[in-house]
């Protein structure tokens, strides 16, 4: 061969590549509503900046008449590219190719990109279409995935890994995922299990579909295993590239920088307006978020599950956050145990990325009763107080209206090494609230008084004199300041950038032990 036909069999080589298993299989899953796994990649990335890797490996199978059937690249596409011109690692599920399922060389495609991201130090991005493991390879499908989710482990912390599930995603599969840091899901045509319906019946004898099953609004508002939901694929990719955003290329740097005209000391006169006078009526806490933080722009992540705690990322002054706050619009803003493990993750993911931690507390305590005691919130919401211990970014509280019971110390309190706590006028930081509180300590004086609510009220407006106000956390230093809701911006803003070198460690240990 010439040099020059050596070049066009490169091309040609590439051509029958770039169309995976092929046309008829390409309009069968455009027909589903789905693109294929470059046309993702070409989405997802800056235009032009796809490079791919192993385009040319093939499976290694010889069972059940594999042999006769090689299709260059595998199953999945991989490489690397640039969202905003920042370096991400990618992989992308081809689902024309023998469903998307893992062999072993598909495997070694997904760890390569992997090892180098965590060299270079930048996120990892998965796109997950797949039947799960490659029946005719056997044992060494299995190993493929125990391999990635080793790598998925070794990884975590060190590179951020995000997930797309833009297709099925059955048996062992979900567990890499699971693994990663964000899950991004596509209503109707996405789905999550770990046994599909069929085993499902024959196990427990249980109907079900596959969407009630395992589809996009399960695991977004119920099961809490993704972070979000999306209405279509472009929707899921635009999500995606906001993400970065926010986040930095590795646990070594910190988040970009995203200027903004909003002034640092804009005053948010609002505040005063949305948290009402009567402490028993609620409102909508993502109202304060959008009120200080810049240009009003807030990413909410799983917006859909535990809706009594809100967690997600915007910027101050510039600067990338992690805001964790309580939502009184929601179970009047109590932690139970879908609460608990929502913002753990969460206070866990900014931590491991330098990200600043700010909490917004309005919440009267942990939710009673059987079904929470019965189960574990002890353990889960111990989940909480060891995130928020463990963190060593900035922290800034700000307690907005309730700071009741062991919610007040879970909740970015001093007590577990926050740095900046303020508290707004409006504030009770409290045992309890004052109706349980005269209840347990005057009940017996109310039972044989004359009048016995009149002597109840009386007590309660006592109580809440002494105690539903910041004042008296502020005395003993518990707070650092009380401010005006409107200088709220401007204060949290100065507090970031007092502490941008903060420096803390904790002491050397293997690793602690959450209670999972
Ligand atoms: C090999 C597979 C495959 C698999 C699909 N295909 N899944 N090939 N191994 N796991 C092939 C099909 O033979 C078909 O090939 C093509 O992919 C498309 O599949 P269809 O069934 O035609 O597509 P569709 O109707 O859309 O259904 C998709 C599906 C279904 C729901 C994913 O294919 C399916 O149920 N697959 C099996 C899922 C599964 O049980 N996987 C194993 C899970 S256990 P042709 O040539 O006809 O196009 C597991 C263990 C991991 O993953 C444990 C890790 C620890």
């Amino acid at each position: 061969m010439s040099n020059e036909e050596k070049i066009l069999d490169l091309k040609n080589r590439r051509e029958t590549a770039s169309k995976g298993g092929g046309e008829k299989r390409i309009a069968s899953q455009h027909a589903k509503g789905k693109l294929t796994a470059r046309e993702r990649l070409e989405k997802l990335l800056d235009p032009g900046s796809f490079e791919e890797f192993d385009m040319f490996v093939e499976h290694e199978c010889t069972n059940f008449g594999l042999d006769a059937s090689h299709i260059p690249g595998d199953g999945v596409v991989t490489g690397y590219g640039t969202i905003n011109g920042r370096t991400v690692f990618v992989f992308s599920h081809d689902f024309t190719v023998f469903g998307g399922s893992l062999s072993i060389t598909f495997a070694r495609k997904v760890l390569k990109v992997m090892d180098m991201a965590a060299k270079v130090g930048a996120p990892v991005i998965g796109i997950n279409d797949s039947g799960g493991a490659r029946i005719q390879e056997g044992v060494d499908s299995l190993a493929g995935y125990g391999d990635i989710f080793y790598k998925n482990v070794v990884y975590s912390g060190v590179v951020p890994q995000i997930s797309a599930i833009m297709g099925p995603c059955a048996g062992g599969a979900v567990y890499s995922p699971a693994l990663t840091d964000f899950v991004f899901m596509v209503k109707d045509t996405s789905y999550m299990f770990v046994t599909g319906p069929k085993v499902v019946k024959t196990v427990t004898n249980e109907d079900v579909s596959v969407e009630d099953l395992g589809g996009c609004m399960v695991h977004n508002s119920k099961s809490g295993v993704s972070h979000f939901a999306c209405e279509n694929e472009d929707e899921l990719i635009e999500g995606m590239r906001r993400l970065f955003d926010f986040i930095p290329q590795n646990n070594m740097e910190l988040p970009p920088d995203f200027p903004t005209d909003d002034p640092e000391n804009r005053e948010c006169h609002a505040i005063s307006d949305i948290i009402p006078d009567n402490p028993n009526r609620p409102y909508d806490v993502k109202d304060i978020i959008h009120e200080i933080v810049d240009d009003g722009e807030f990413f909410e992540v799983q917006a859909l599950w535990a809706t009594n705690m809100v967690v997600g990322f915007a910027h101050m002054g510039g600067k990338s956050v992690g805001i964790v706050a309580n939502q009184p619009k929601h179970l009047a803003g109590v932690i139970d145990i879908n609460a608990s493990n929502k913002a753990s993750r969460f206070v866990r993911f900014c931590d491991c990325f330098n990200i600043p931690i700010i909490t917004l507390e309005d919440v009267p305590g942990f939710l009673p009763g059987t079904f929470q005691e019965h189960g574990g919130i002890i353990k889960h919401g111990a989940k909480l107080l060891y995130a928020y211990s463990e963190a060593t970014v900035p922290k800034i509280t700000l307690i907005l209206r309730k700071a009741y019971g062991g919610a007040y110390c879970v909740m970015g309190s001093k007590h577990l090494s926050a740095d900046i706590n303020y508290a707004l006028p409006s504030a009770e930081i409290a045992v309890m609230g004052p109706k349980g509180a005269v209840e347990i300590i005057f009940g017996k004086d109310i039972k044989e008084a004359e009048d016995p609510s009149a002597k109840a009220e009386q007590l309660e407006a006592e109580y809440r004199e002494k105690f539903a106000n910041p004042f008296v956390a502020a005395q003993k230093g518990y707070i650092d300041d009380v401010i005006e809701p409107k200088e709220t911006r401007h204060r949290i803003i100065r507090a970031l950038e007092l502490l941008k070198d903060k420096k803390d460690k904790l002491p050397f240990k293997k690793h602690g032990n959450i209670p999972l």
